[in-house]
């Protein structure tokens, strides 16, 4: 199912704290799925998520998991009870890891405590280039790497990937709309791009194919959080075919 424009977009919550993180999303009142990654789910654990929950946010835990097939599987179900709703792992993780995070999943929803939670497969970091693959013994060639990963996440039963923008459009050409693409490195047309070097605009993402967009300083950074999200959610709109 299409999401809608304001479901494309996934908040990142890149703050060391949960007393900023809440407020940051008591300043986005219309903003549902938030991002929760290392540094602040290593400072604030679990808390957070009741917390998120009590304000009827759903959470994207951006751990990026990477370890024996039955440690992540154990890592999916707990994650789940504690009502995520997508999580990350790194396909190099094999796909043996990957099928049972993605058991794992299925179980935990059949179980009926829940929505199966989303799991997304992280590739080839966009830190690392073509040096650093070969360095760690994985070839040189990117791109490639990144085809492969994303079509053993897919086989491994993952529901998407996540991606760099210009990603998108050969990761739709090589593997359809079976799998979901989230894509961080966006930027409106008016806001700074910092540190991203290769962005792109939110319609112009969402029109190569991307799923679900990461978007974070140009949103909380805004004055007025919530307007700037309902201006990027508008551009989506307006941008609909
Ligand atoms: O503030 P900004 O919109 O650049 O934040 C983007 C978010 O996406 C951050 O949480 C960042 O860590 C994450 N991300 C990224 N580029 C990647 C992977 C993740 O910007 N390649």
């Amino acid at each position: 199912m299409t999401p809608s424009p304001a479901d494309r977009i996934i908040i990142a919550l890149d703050v060391p704290t949960k007393e900023e993180g809440i407020a940051l999303v008591g300043r986005l009142a219309d903003a549902r799925t938030f991002k929760v990654g290392l540094e602040l789910f290593t400072a604030e654990g679990p808390a957070l998520f009741r917390k998120l929950k009590a304000l009827r946010k759903d959470i994207f835990l951006d751990l990026k998991l990477h370890d024996i097939p039955n440690t992540v599987a154990g890592a999916v179900r707990s994650a789940h009870r504690h009502g995520v709703q997508m999580m990350t792992l790194h396909t190099s993780g094999g796909r043996e890891m990957m099928a049972k995070a993605a058991e794992a999943a299925k179980a935990a929803a059949d179980a009926g405590t829940g929505p199966k939670p989303i799991l997304l497969g992280v590739t080839v970091l966009t830190s690392l280039k073509g040096s650093d693959l070969e360095e760690v013994g994985m070839g040189s060639d990117v791109a490639s790497q990144v085809l492969r990963l994303a079509g053993l996440a897919k086989a491994a039963g993952l529901d998407g990937v996540v991606c760099s923008p210009q990603e998108i459009e050969v990761l739709r050409k090589e593997y359809g709309r079976e799998l979901a693409i989230v894509t961080p490195g966006i930027r409106p047309a008016w806001a700074a791009a910092q540190d991203q070097k290769r962005i792109m605009t939110p319609a112009e993402a969402v029109a190569k194919g991307a799923d679900y967009l990461v978007i974070g300083r140009p949103i909380t950074g805004a004055p007025s959080p919530n307007e700037a999200f309902l201006r990027i959610v508008e551009e989506l709109d307006q941008s609909r075919p």
